[in-house]
């Protein structure tokens, strides 16, 4: 079978290296791909928003079957449009994608369906938006309504902070469209879990769950990224809480997508946070979370392939999914100075006893030589019996990866062993 995935950074490279495992797919494109996962893919320069271009080649090239990874294309319907084309997908249909592409969408179901989140108004108007917040608790947290590169979320800590955080995404228009709509939510705290699901809409097998490092510095410090590093599975997710879990969130959510008449197929990550008062959702995404992918797959166990094949024929219920019980760290390694701004091009050296699993993110192939051409350019994963091994291998690893610039977090995991500490 010929498979295409759509995407270019870490989470596509490891979709694809455990797609890899399956003899039954015998060849593998990525749109766009990256100058790595050319080590593992045929790339093919055609942008993974561009809906018409990955049609126009899945026609042309005989594709058997598609994942489309990011939430862009997933939000702008490049499921539909493939599926329409006789092409199966693993992943949302438009329909189903505004659970993560409208921020009001995925709390007014949550209201709708009582599923646990934080307290929430949804404004259109500034000056409404303004007007709430005179009276509202502080911190309180701002969210533009649409996708958002992952930055349209803004803890104010002060009144002031939040009637700028509105200004900016109603009037200046930062994110564009995306804050023509927002959603003012009440502050939570609790450590944060994610939670990634195989879903066909009707049966849900969760995944290991994960813990992200979201501060680009160490002890949480620092600008949030797009994640530093990420270990499985999260210790503060306990078998009670999984199983409050399934009841009270992942299983009235399918139910409530299918009721909306969106049934979800395909990878729903759930964003939780452990509150005094219980698990609450904090977000929603359609797709696998980067770098939690890079954590959660290689503890996969079950042929990623067979269960993806499984979701688009909405027969998950057929098969066994089984995690590995050990545990995996990645170390996200990027460009000093991301998330704002930073030099690339340097050539990226790999020791030959290299043996770590290593995720391609932001990096150009040259005249044959890997250079950095991204802000996070690799994750690097280790699997071990134990997280603390885990960590340990994982940074050895780290070690024997170079390139100019090169800046890494020394603590991906910390935060988790003193929790595993606090609980023994
Ligand atoms: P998101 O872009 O939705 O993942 O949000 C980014 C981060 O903001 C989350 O990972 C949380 O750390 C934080 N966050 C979002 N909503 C809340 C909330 N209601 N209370 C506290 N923190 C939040
Ligand atoms: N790591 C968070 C995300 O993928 O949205």
């Amino acid at each position: 079978m010929q498979v295409m995935v759509i995407g270019g950074g870490g989470r596509e490279h490891t979709i694809i290296q455990k797609l890899k495992e399956n003899p039954k797919i015998s060849k593998l494109y990525a749109l766009p791909g990256n100058g790595g996962i050319a080590a593992d893919a045929e790339c093919v320069p055609i942008a993974a928003k561009d809906v018409e271009g990955a049609v126009a080649f899945a026609k042309q090239n005989d594709i058997d079957f598609a994942v489309v990874a990011p939430d862009d294309p997933l939000v702008l319907g490049m499921v539909d449009r493939l599926e329409a084309a006789g092409i199966p997908c693993f992943g949302p249909n438009s329909k189903a994608a505004i659970i993560e592409g409208s921020k009001v969408f995925s709390k007014n179901l949550m209201k709708k369906y009582n599923i646990p989140t934080a307290a929430y108004e949804t404004f259109t108007d500034m000056d409404d938006a303004i007007a709430y917040l005179q009276t509202a608790s502080i911190p309180t947290v701002i969210k533009a309504d649409g996708l958002a590169l992952g930055k349209g979320v803004i803890i104010a800590q002060t009144r002031q902070e939040a009637m700028e955080a509105v200004r900016s995404m109603m009037q200046d228009k930062v994110f564009g469209d995306s804050g023509s709509r927002i959603v003012i939510e009440e502050f939570l705290t609790g450590p944060e879990v994610s939670v990634l699901t195989f879903t066909d809409g009707k049966t849900l097998i969760p995944m290991v769950s994960s813990m992200d490092h979201k501060r680009a510095l160490d002890g949480d410090m620092g600008l949030n990224t797009g994640g530093m590093g990420t270990i499985a599975p999260n210790p503060y997710y306990t078998a009670e809480i999984a199983e409050e879990c399934m009841t009270k969130i992942f299983l009235p959510t399918i139910q409530a997508m299918q009721k909306e008449g969106r049934p979800f197929k395909g990878c729903l990550y759930f964003g939780l946070m452990l509150t005094e008062k219980g698990p609450k959702v904090i977000e929603y995404n359609c797709r696998f979370g980067d770098p939690e992918t890079q954590v959660v797959l290689p503890l996969l166990e079950t042929d990623l392939f067979e269960i993806m094949l499984a979701v688009a024929e909405e027969r998950l219920s057929d098969i066994d999914i089984s995690f590995s019980n050990g545990a995996a760290c990645c170390v996200v390694m990027a460009s000093d100075g991301y998330p704002k701004s930073y030099e690339s091009g340097f050539e990226i050296h790999v020791d030959p006893d290299f043996s770590g699993l290593m995720f391609v993110a932001g990096a150009k192939m040259e005249n044959g030589k890997l250079r950095t051409a991204g802000g996070r350019v690799l994750g690097i994963t280790m699997t071990a019996e134990t997280l603390e091994q885990a960590i340990e291998k994982a940074y050895v690893q780290v070690k024997k990866v170079s390139f100019d610039n090169a800046f890494y977090r020394k603590d991906i995991g910390q935060r988790a062993l003193k929790a595993k500490e606090a609980c023994i």
